[in-house]
């Protein structure tokens, strides 16, 4: 939540800051701002609204040609989107700007106390009562910014990532963290600070990923200085070459990220099987695994932390390891999970699913979990990312940038991941026979493949949709592996076309949401032919009684619910257990054209943001 970007060199530092605000939208984006240093003083401008607005305010103003800028895009936790609550926040005095992403819990009282000093507040901002905060310190203890930075961030309970100015010493920018990512692009004789490595990709592959609790500070023409926020220690940065490319984050002709990112899934599930599944020696390669397998194998029970798509992925994995490891899976929230006093046992092995790395809930969960003494493997998308450093071990999904705020090829790589471990651990216990094990793996070699195909029917889907484009509530069924399917296409519907849908098992449908059954309610049945096909086959007669509108998810070659349903949408056949690497494509399908026909912002809908890094 929230994007910063921020420049120190000797190029123009607007444009820089401007369009690396425009690859961090997916952060958020209800209100923006940029802060120059131009003619011996500061020049803020904000707007509510995307960086396009800001753009447009900035073209109401002379053209500069300051080589030192900050700007943000925010997603509004205190105080609502508007100028004032914008960032970039100025101190009282005007010597300071800040831009923060992260919430600062303690921030009433802290405000309490800097009133009681005479300090005064404009916005309803925390991040206006930690600039000040910061000023505080400088005035009573006179000391250097970067000390007072520090100072500042030790009364401060919460999360941050931040880079704050003086404009008394317009050669230096500090930034630091805690719970909020930022990462550090050093290029010739010029610095980036920036929520993530987007911004600043065409300048420098040198990138820092800070630490927590880290503060760097960046002086022109200096090395860059990094030290511990306890105890002023300094240390000596890792830094890393960033394997990204500009394609990567481009749209690539496509309308939308998110159909770029749907259409990329075969290439993102072969990425995500590369080197871990060698067919031709009937061989799954996990060295995390192999190197843990006495956790792995002596492991009891599996809990899955995560959110959202993430969480969706959990629970395929619930079926999939009961079934092939036979070990009791439990899948949480993390959101709930960090506030329960979960009971976790030695032999319990933790899994955390998340694209980002990121999401402030699912990284309270591991602390607490490792806390507790438990092992934690995740498995991410984003290389470098929070989650990736603090669990014990881990895999990346390789599915390369995810940018459209809806998760796609991120759901379907995370199930990649999760059959490999099934798959290896399943070998490894034996509780997988040798030919179910071969029958597998050469399956999931052929499952890029089956997804090419399901997205040749792109033009028929979109045709599908508009009959629904004018829907108000959706109902999706699914059983068995299709039920975390039928959530995460409900899930996929609501998020940007603001349908309201719900996912249901399919069974559970006599028992209450029958009753929302009429002529104007579609219903999206997962019906394929290996999963409780015919057990199906009777809730989507249930639905035609009650004169529900039906899209089936078939296999192909189905005959028996295309006599009942409205449209089929047909998939190649697989085993159950995979099925949900191919049943969400459609679906996913489905939604992008109904937003689309509504006239969603299909990337960025209303009140989200990509990686959610605030509770
Ligand atoms: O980055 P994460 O996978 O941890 O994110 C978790 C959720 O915020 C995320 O999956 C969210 O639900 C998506 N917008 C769904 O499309």
């Amino acid at each position: 939540m929230c994007g910063i970007v921020a420049y120190l060199g000797n190029k123009a530092a607007e444009p820089i800051v401007i369009n690396g605000l425009k690859r961090l939208e997916y952060r958020g984006y209800d209100s923006t701002g940029i802060a120059y240093f131009d003619d011996q003083s500061m020049h803020t401008h904000k707007t509510k609204g995307k960086v396009s607005d800001l753009e447009e305010v900035l073209a109401q103003h002379p053209k500069h040609h300051s080589t030192v800028a900050m700007g943000h895009t925010r997603w509004a936790t205190h105080g609502v989107p508007n100028n004032v609550n914008a960032h970039p926040q100025t101190s009282n005095s005007g010597n300071l700007v800040i831009v923060h992403n992260g919430i600062i819990e303690n921030y009433a009282s802290l405000k309490k106390e800097l009133q009681h000093r005479g300090f005064q507040f404009q916005s309803d901002t925390d991040t206006e009562v930690l600039v000040n905060l910061i000023e505080d310190v400088q005035q009573q203890k006179g000391i250097k910014l970067g000390k007072a930075v520090q100072v500042a961030l030790s009364q401060v309970i919460g999360a941050y990532a931040i880079v704050v100015f003086d404009r008394r010493k317009p050669n230096e920018l500090v930034a630091a963290r805690l719970g909020s990512p930022l990462a550090i692009g050093l290029g010739e004789e010029e610095f980036f600070v920036a929520s993530d490595a987007t911004p600043f990709l065409e300048y420098t592959k040198n990138v820092i990923y800070l630490e927590e609790e880290h503060l760097a500070i960046i002086r022109r023409g200096k090395k860059i200085k990094v030290h511990k926020i306890k105890d002023d220690s300094q240390i000596t940065p890792y830094i890393e070459e960033l394997q990204m490319s500009l394609e990567n984050i481009q749209k690539g002709g496509y309308d939308h990220f998110m159909l770029k990112e749907i259409f990329e899934q075969p290439k993102a599930i072969q990425d995500t099987l590369r080197g871990r599944l060698l067919s031709n020696e009937g061989v799954i390669t996990l060295s995390s695994l192999r190197e843990h397998d006495n956790r792995f194998l002596g492991a009891k029970r599996i809990i899955i932390v995560a959110c959202g798509t993430s969480w969706h992925a959990g629970l395929v994995a619930e079926y999939l390891f009961e079934e092939f490891i036979r070990i009791p899976v439990e899948v949480e929230y993390a959101s709930e999970f960090r506030y329960r006093d979960p009971i976790l046992y030695p032999d319990d092995v933790v899994i955390a699913i998340s694209q980002s790395g990121e999401t402030a809930d699912t990284i309270a969960a591991i602390n607490i979990a490792k806390e507790k003494g438990a092992f934690v493997y995740g498995i991410c998308n984003v290389v470098g990312s929070t989650i990736s450093r603090i669990t014990d071990t881990g895999c990346y999904t390789h599915a390369g940038p995810e940018i459209g705020v809806a998760s796609t090829k991120a759901f379907t790589t995370q199930i990649t991941v999760i059959a490999l471990i099934g798959l290896y651990l399943g070998k490894a216990k034996g509780t997988l026979s040798r030919s179910a094990y071969q029958a597998y793996v050469t399956e999931l070699e052929n499952i890029p493949q089956k997804v090419e195909r399901i997205l040749t029917s792109q033009a028929f889907i979109e045709t599908v949709a508009q009959s629904f484009e004018a829907a108000q509530n959706c109902i999706y069924l699914g059983r068995g592996y299709n039920f975390p399917v039928a959530l995460e296409g409900a899930l996929k519907l609501k998020e940007i076309s603001y349908i309201h849908a719900e996912g249901y098992p399919a069974a559970e449908m006599k028992h209450g949401p029958i009753a929302l059954i009429d002529k104007e309610m579609p219903v999206v049945v997962i019906a394929t032919k290996k999963g409780h096909y015919e057990k199906v086959v009777s809730n989507i007669q249930e639905i035609k009684s009650r004169e529900g509108r039906i899209i089936a998810i078939v296999s192909e070659g189905d005959t028996q619910v295309k006599e009942l349903a409205d449209y089929c949408l047909e998939i190649p056949e697989s085993s159950e257990a995979f099925a949900p690497l191919l049943t969400t494509i459609p679906l996913q399908l489905l939604s992008y054209y109904i937003a689309v026909q509504r006239g969603c912002n299909v990337d960025q809908p209303r009140n989200l943001a990509k990686s959610v890094t605030v509770e």
